[in-house]
């Protein structure tokens, strides 16, 4: 046995006292009492697997100014999360075989946490898509335009499920109806402005035109990235099993009536709606409607986020905010413990195939280790990304004291642990 942690787990949906031995990287054994050469006692502390963000932008290549696969993969190494996929667009976009390689090979030197990378589906590419499904870790699909995204017409959309003849790799979908985009487009002042041109009926057509296709594609695994309207939801709510839902930290816990400053900072697609479709959201999250917690980490500098609001970029940071606000909501009752790890661990690793999210013997040892009584604020001179901000700042949150990964400790008492590299890719 080569290492054995000791404390209060949480296997198979209850927290229980036991040890957790570790041979090379993968939990070998759970029982109650186990011997190791490297022992770790955390006594009273919470060990839960460590978390999983399937929707992360790391802007690199092409925009690492504003973050690049080291700054943003040390983000996610403190906020507890062992594994990150990254979107395509990128500057080149992530859309050939070369561009994948290319930022698989350069994110291999820079990665703290184990990543995976998504390839994007365009208008010019949907032809020779197949040859791409082994190495990538899935298909993402802009059906409206937002930052630096791809442009994929609706018309190929069937295209696009007919070449993506595997059931391995899913298909992430911004669902936002391009056409009625354009058509409430306006020069916007503000965040109400901004909601307004783009409406919860932008989703639902998007959601529709998703579901009437998807009938016919039953095998493959599709899913629907930050959904962020009650309406939205209501048509999700008897999809079939391969349809998947994520929603991100904002879409749950910030609403337009707030006093949201500086309002550019709050810019997101989709946009930030009422309190109405924040609360349907969150219910769909405690029971079940919502498969998946992501955090649509999507940093812009404040530079980029200061002047005319119009021209500032949509997004905001969130893969080192989003476990520890949602630990400190859990540990308050807003949401149980065993819904936010089905929602941050166990589904994003069933969706992306890797052997994570679970304490459970055979799976990669990837843990956070959480002091239920070390509640602080989010400040965001404490954060690593980049971008130097938070949409959160001074929110409650409880961030992991220890992290672990593959068995090694990756951070202790809040400090880094590995050196940059570390991090592998999970698609091979
Ligand atoms: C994202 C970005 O900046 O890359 N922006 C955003 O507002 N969410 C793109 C996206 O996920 O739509
Ligand atoms: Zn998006
Ligand atoms: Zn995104």
């Amino acid at each position: 046995m080569e290492v054995t942690i000791e404390g209060k787990a949480y296997i198979d949906g209850d927290f229980v006292d036991c040890c957790i031995g570790i041979v090379d990287g993968r939990i070998s054994a759970i029982k109650k009492i186990l011997k190791g050469d490297r022992y770790y006692n955390f006594g009273s502390k919470l060990i839960l697997p460590a978390g999983i963000d399937i929707h992360v932008h790391f802007r690199d290549p092409g925009m690492t100014y504003k973050e690049d696969f080291s700054t943003g993969s040390l983000a996610a190494a403190f906020g507890g999360v062992s594994c990150v996929f990254d979107m395509p667009n990128t500057i080149p976009q992530t859309t050939s075989l070369q561009t994948l390689s290319d930022k698989i090979v350069s994110a291999n030197k820079k990665a703290y946490v184990d990543f995976g990378i998504y390839v994007g589906v365009t208008d010019s590419n949907v032809e020779n898509i197949e040859e791409l499904t082994e190495k990538c870790s899935g298909f993402k699909i802009y059906l409206g335009s937002t930052t630096n995204s791809l442009q994929l017409d609706e018309n190929n959309l069937k295209q696009t499920f007919k070449r993506i003849n595997s059931a391995s790799k899913p298909i992430l979908i911004h669902a936002e109806d391009n056409k009625c985009l354009n058509g409430h487009k306006m020069w916007e002042n503000n965040l109400v402005d901004h909601l307004h041109s783009r409406p919860a009926e932008c989703e639902e057509i998007a959601i529709k035109s998703i579901l009437k296709m998807s009938r016919n594609y039953l095998n493959r695994r599709i899913h629907i990235c930050h959904l962020s309207s009650c309406e939205g939801l209501e048509l999700l709510k008897n999809r079939s099993k391969n349809i998947s839902v994520g929603v991100t930290p904002h879409h749950l816990l910030l609403n337009i009536e707030k006093n949201l400053k500086p309002q550019a900072l709050y810019k997101v697609n989709p946009p930030v709606r009422t309190s109405f479709d924040r609360d349907a959201l969150f219910e769909g999250i405690r029971n079940g409607f919502v498969d998946i917690l992501e955090s649509d980490h999507a940093p812009h500098t404040l530079e980029d986020k200061a002047g005319e609001f119009s021209s500032a970029p949509s997004g905001h940071p969130g893969v080192e905010t989003v476990f520890p606000l949602f630990l400190s909501l859990a540990k308050k009752g807003k949401l149980s413990f065993q819904r936010l790890i089905s929602l941050f661990c166990e589904n994003p690793a069933n969706l992306l195939g890797v052997s994570k999210g679970r304490i459970e013997v055979g799976r990669d040892a990837d843990f956070v280790v959480v002091d239920i009584k070390e509640d602080c604020r989010i400040n965001s001179e404490n954060l690593h990304s980049k971008c130097g901000w938070s949409p959160f700042e001074g929110w409650p949150a409880l961030f992991p004291t220890c992290v672990f990964v593959r068995g090694e400790k990756l951070i202790e008492e809040h400090e880094i642990q590995v050196k940059q590299g570390f991090g592998r890719f999970v698609g091979e």
